[in-house]
Order: structure tokens, then C-alpha cells, then sequence
């Protein structure tokens, strides 16, 4: 075993004997490739010096700068490592790019002459990290009118057959995994534990997909079992400000999981829909046409469906990361008269080379093309910590206004004349000036590692998506014709580029829900080429509409609390639910392939027939 957590607030035992309807489920999702268009690559310099210079594609400069000095034996100088050009990450570059550069340095230093090691898409595929596959158990007590009084789960994470972030992985889906409701009673207890596969690590939204999948689905289906709407029953159970989270958090401001739920299901018509497809299932029910069974006959071979999830995702690193990170960022005022950024946050495509000339423009009253961003090198730019969690546009842009303000304060207080107009002539009077921005906790935030209580995330995002899908009746082939998703990032810094993000993430999600599957014989990958891997291609993406909601959170400067995940967390089991609502089963194992969908439409009977 490789970590394990439990925490519980209230009485969970009496809660449950007070429960008038007690719903068990159980539910899997399965590995998940990251597939960056790009495949992993370094190139490792020896230097002159005893030193190694190290260029590759990677989320975190800083990581792969410890590995070297640790395995190396290096000083900080010793060690270089500069961040390429990098065709995403999506996780997959947060540790696994610390091996590969170790290999190179260790072959670089051997024959003393530049080693390269790219890994080809077979490679890459067989060796490196996916999403951990999950099983969750969840159990549920309700009152008959449907208040949420018992939460009971349990989270077993595979971590493949050694361990890399599978603790802080874990840690993230066991914090997620009762979903954004307020619960009085509840128990989560998780493990993550070894296996005889590959290592499984980071995937965009860090354990927070494969709990809260199972949390959207035990909803949907006591919303079925009591007979009220499913965005009925997530008003009712929806987290307000004031309420307690099971860690003992005070979700005290930026809490807009109601706003989120309210602008999704709005926008998409989901109980105008829903009452439509309820009608056309009792109408194909009423003609015999039952899916499944050998080819139908009749005009309607597919069935439609609507689906609905909510999720919340804390925002920036969990507990006392951030504390511990400490990271630094900074603005410098060159002597030639040039404004630099100054931090290792990378660019993968999400915008960290937009935004921060934007925070910094806006924050010294010039225009953005002034600004300019430092190369992502351990030997120029400090450590402003790992590009993870969501969190350069809360942690490390807070960082960078406050840096700007100093600085802009400092030459304003020299010059006597605003930043825009004296900055020039102020670095040819007084020379470079450079400000150092370190990370301050937040206030009144607080998390105790030990007993897993308090403030588990300085912030929430909230995120509410509508699926609507075809079902094929032959084939039981799943395609996503819509998705609305509604996501609340704090403040949009970038609408568009957090549209993107939004886009991405949704469609990530919609191919992590019906055909991203990893098959394994001995431990091995067998589709392990893009071939055999599938993802969803622009054929098959859906129309997705994305509708950015601002509920600013007052510990950044600017409000913003981070998009890169949240969307994450809710396109498969909206996608999940929008199945059922078509054909009226429940699919408990990502991805809903055909073959599970056609098994599921068949029922158990015809299964037992077929075996
Ligand atoms: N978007 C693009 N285009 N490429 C990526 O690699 N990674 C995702 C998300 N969005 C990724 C992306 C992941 S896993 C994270 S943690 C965040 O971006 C990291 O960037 P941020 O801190 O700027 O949100
Ligand atoms: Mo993202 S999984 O935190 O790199």
C-alpha cells in the first residue's frame, strides 16, 4: 500500500439508522492516457564544470533541478534545467520528465557529448504514467423528501507497481470524493496500493475525476430512487457559504456551486429536455422497441438522453502545500529600460506566457507588448514552484501583481511621475531594479497534515455540466452531440484562453466517459500506440458551449482561482447520466464503451444467456 487516508465528521453510524432510504453503489473508471501531442524528450549538455545542463519537455523545472542535484550530486549551479517548447502536459511532464533527464545526464556525463532521448509514441505510451484507475463504494442515507444525511465511501486507488505521486493523488480524490454537498454525517476512508503494472501519476484534476465521477453517479441514481429531478436534488444538497465541509472547513466566501448549476442547466433547457426524452423512452417502452434485442426494426435506432453533473475542485495545491512550496516569484526593472517576468511557471498551451504580461501590463499601466517573460531556466528564473494544480494564475499571478505593485511603488517613489511615463529614465538613472515576490499563507487558511483537518483548499472552482448524447439501440455506440459546461474560475484573466481550457478539458472528459480504455495482459499495455489508444478526434467532439461564471476569491489580488482542471471533474458522469436518461441504464465502469453499453441495455438475463 502506498497511502491511505480517513476522515470523518458528525455520526455517520446514527445517521444512517436515522436514513429513511440507504442507497449502495459501487462504481470503476480505468486508466487514462495524458497524450500530449508531444512525446517526451530531454537533451542532457555536460558542461566544462563538472555540471549538467538539461533541455526538455517538462511541466516543472524546478523537480527535475532536485532530481539531478539529489542523484548527481550537484549544487544548484551544478544542476541547470531549461524548459523547451512543450507540446502539453496534462500531468504526464510533472515527475516522469525527471527520469528522462536523469538518464540523459548519466549517459551525457558518461561519453562526455550531448545525449538526446526522445521517446517515440510507443514508448511513451508503455512506460509513462496514466490516471489511476479507481474503485470507489459509496453508500447513502436519505430522508424520503430527499435531505442528504450519510455519506459513507470508499476509495481504492491502483497505483501501479511502485509509488510516485499516488499519496497526493490519493489525497486529492479522498478531499473530493463526497462532492459539493453538504453532508453532516460522513466517512472516507481511501488507499492507494501497488499492483503489478506500470506506475500511474498525474492526470489533469489529480484524483478528483474518478471520485467525483462516483459521487455524480450515487447522486443521479438516488435522484432516480426518490423520484425527484436530479438538479432538483443537487439544489437541495449543493454546498452555500457557511457550510462545513468533512474536514471542518468553513466555506466562507467564493462558494458558487448553486450559480454554476443554475447557468449550465439554464442554458441547456435540461428539464425541457428531460421532460422530452422521458416522453420519446415511455413511447419507444409502449412500441416493444426494446434496446438491445437483436436489430430493431422502425424509424428510431438511436435514443437520446440529457445528463447533468456537478463538481467542486479546490483550488491550488492541497493542505499545506503551498505553505511548504514557498514560492517565489519575481518582476525586474532591467537597466536597459525592459520589464521581465520573472518565474519557472511554464507554457504547455494553457497560457502562462499570455496571462502574466497581461497581470503585469495591467497591474504598471503599460501596454502588454512592454512586458516580457524570462526563459523557464533554473539558472535565471527562482523557483515559483511546479506548473500543477491548476495553480499559476491564482498562486504565482497573485505573486506577480504583487511584485509589480512594489515595483511600481518603488519607482513612482523615486521618479515622483507614474510607472508608465518614468520607468525608462529611471533604470538609466538608477540601474536594474528587481523585486522578489515570496508566497505568504493565506489568512486564516489552515490545514492540519496529521489529522487531515481544516482548510483543505484555500478555495473552491465549481463546475456544473449538461451532456446530451445518441445511443445507437444496435450497436450501443455513444455519441456526445452537446455539452454545456459552466465553470466558475474566480475572475477570467483570459475569456478566451479559459474557454480553451474549458474546451479541452470537456472533451478530455467526454473521451475519458465513453472510449479512452488501456487494456493490460501481464501487467503490460496492449494498446499502447495511437492506433490502439483511442481519443476523441474533431468528429467526434461535441458542440460545447462554455459559460465562464466569476466568483472572485479574495486571497488572490485579482479574484482568479484557477481553470485548468475543473472541467474535468464533471464531462464523464454527465455523460454517464445523459446515457441513462436515454436508455435507462446505469453504466458503473468507465469508459461506457459500446460493448458495456449493449451489455447494460441487454440486462443481467440476456448477459447470463450469453456466457
Ligand atoms: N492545457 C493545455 N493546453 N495543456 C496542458 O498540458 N495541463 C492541464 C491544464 N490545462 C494542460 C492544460 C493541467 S493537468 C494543469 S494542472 C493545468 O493546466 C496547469 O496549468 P495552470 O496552472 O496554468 O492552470
Ligand atoms: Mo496537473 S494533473 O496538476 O499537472
Amino acid at each position: 500500500m502506498f497511502a491511505a487516508y480517513e476522515l470523518s465528521a458528525g455520526d455517520p453510524v446514527a445517521a444512517f439508522g436515522a436514513a429513511d432510504v440507504i442507497l449502495e453503489g459501487e462504481y470503476r473508471v480505468g486508466h487514462q492516457e495524458q497524450l500530449y501531442i508531444e512525446n517526451n524528450a530531454m537533451i542532457a549538455v555536460p558542461r566544462p564544470d563538472g555540471g549538467v545542463t538539461v533541455h526538455g519537455s517538462l511541466q516543472c523545472p524546478y523537480y527535475i533541478h532536485r532530481a539531478l542535484k539529489r542523484a548527481l550530486l550537484l549544487d544548484d549551479r551544478g544542476a541547470q534545467v531549461v524548459q523547451a517548447e512543450t507540446g502539453g502536459g496534462f500531468g504526464g511532464k510533472e515527475e516522469y520528465p525527471s527520469m528522462i533527464a536523469l538518464h540523459a545526464a548519466l549517459l551525457a556525463r558518461a561519453c562526455g557529448k550531448p545525449v538526446r532521448m526522445i521517446y517515440d509514441r510507443h514508448e511513451d505510451i508503455s512506460a509513462t504514467t496514466k490516471r489511476h484507475p479507481a474503485a470507489v463504494r459509496y453508500r447513502t442515507g436519505v430522508s424520503r423528501a430527499g435531505e442528504l444525511l450519510a455519506q459513507d465511501i470508499e476509495v481504492v486507488m491502483d497505483g501501479g507497481a511502485y509509488c510516485t505521486l499516488s499519496p497526493v493523488v490519493l489525497s486529492r480524490g479522498t478531499l473530493h470524493a463526497g462532492g459539493p454537498y453538504h453532508c453532516p454525517a460522513v466517512r472516507i476512508r481511501s488507499r492507494a496500493v501497488a499492483t503489478n503494472t506500470p506506475p500511474n501519476g498525474a492526470f489533469r484534476g489529480f484524483g478528483a475525476p474518478q471520485t467525483e465521477f462516483a459521487a455524480e453517479m450515487q447522486v443521479n441514481r438516488v435522484a432516480e430512487a426518490l423520484g425527484i429531478s436530479p438538479l432538483e436534488l443537487r439544489r437541495m444538497w449543493v454546498y452555500r457559504e457557511g457550510d462545513t465541509t468533512p474536514t471542518g472547513q468553513v466555506l466562507r466566501e467564493s462558494v458558487a456551486g448553486q450559480e454554476v448549476l443554475e447557468r449550465a442547466t439554464e442554458a441547456a433547457e435540461y428539464e425541457f429536455v428531460r421532460e422530452r426524452t422521458a416522453r420519446a423512452r415511455a413511447e419507444r417502452s409502449g412500441s416493444g422497441l426494446v434496446p438491445g434485442t437483436a436489430l430493431s426494426s422502425g424509424p428510431a435506432r438511436s435514443a437520446h438522453g440529457i445528463g447533468l453533473a456537478l463538481a467542486w475542485h479546490g483550488a491550488g495545491f492541497t493542505g499545506s502545500g503551498e505553505v511548504h512550496l514557498a514560492s517565489v516569484a519575481s518582476v525586474e526593472l532591467t537597466g536597459d529600460g525592459r520589464i521581465v517576468v520573472l518565474t519557472a511557471s511554464t507554457e504547455m498551451g494553457q497560457g502562462t506566457k499570455t496571462i502574466f504580461p497581461q497581470l503585469a501590463a495591467q497591474e504598471l499601466g503599460v501596454p502588454v507588448e512592454a512586458v516580457e517573460i524570462a526563459p523557464q531556466d533554473t539558472a535565471v528564473v527562482p523557483d515559483s514552484g511546479p506548473t500543477v494544480a491548476s495553480r499559476t494564475a491564482m498562486v504565482v499571478g497573485g505573486l506577480v501583481i504583487r511584485a509589480c505593485r512594489r515595483l511600481r511603488a518603488e519607482v513612482e517613489g523615486r521618479t515622483g511621475t507614474p510607472f508608465a511615463s518614468s520607468y525608462a529614465a529611471d533604470a538609466a538613472a538608477n540601474g536594474p531594479t528587481r523585486i522578489d515576490e515570496q508566497f505568504e499563507p493565506y489568512p486564516g487558511v489552515e490545514f492540519d497534515d496529521t489529522t487531515y483537518t481544516g482548510d483543505a483548499y484555500p478555495a473552491f472552482g465549481w463546475a456544473a455540466a449538461v451532456a446530451e448524447v445518441d445511443v445507437d439501440l444496435d450497436t450501443g455506440e455513444v455519441a456526445v452531440s452537446s455539452v454545456v459546461a459552466a465553470d466558475d474560475l474566480g475572475r477570467a484573466i483570459h475569456p478566451v484562453l479559459a474557454e480553451g481550457q474549458v474546451e479541452g478539458g470537456t472533451l478530455q472528459a467526454v473521451g475519458y466517459a465513453t472510449i479512452e480504455e488501456i487494456k493490460l495482459d501481464d501487467g503490460r499495455y496492449l494498446n499502447d500506440r495511437l492506433a490502439t489508444y483511442l481519443i476523441p478526434t474533431a468528429l467526434d467532439a461535441p458542440r460545447i458551449t462554455s459559460i465562464l461564471v466569476e466568483a472572485p476569491f479574495s486571497g488572490s489580488p485579482h479574484g482568479a482561482k484557477g481553470i485548468g482542471e475543473l472541467p474535468m471533474d464533471v464531462g464523464a458522469p454527465a455523460v454517464v447520466a445523459a446515457i441513462h436518461d436515454a436508455v435507462g441504464v446505469w453504466i458503473h465502469e468507465l469508459p461506457a464503451t459500446s460493448e458495456r453499453v449493449l451489455a447494460a441495455m441487454a440486462g443481467p438475463s440476456a448477459r447470463k444467456g450469453a456466457a
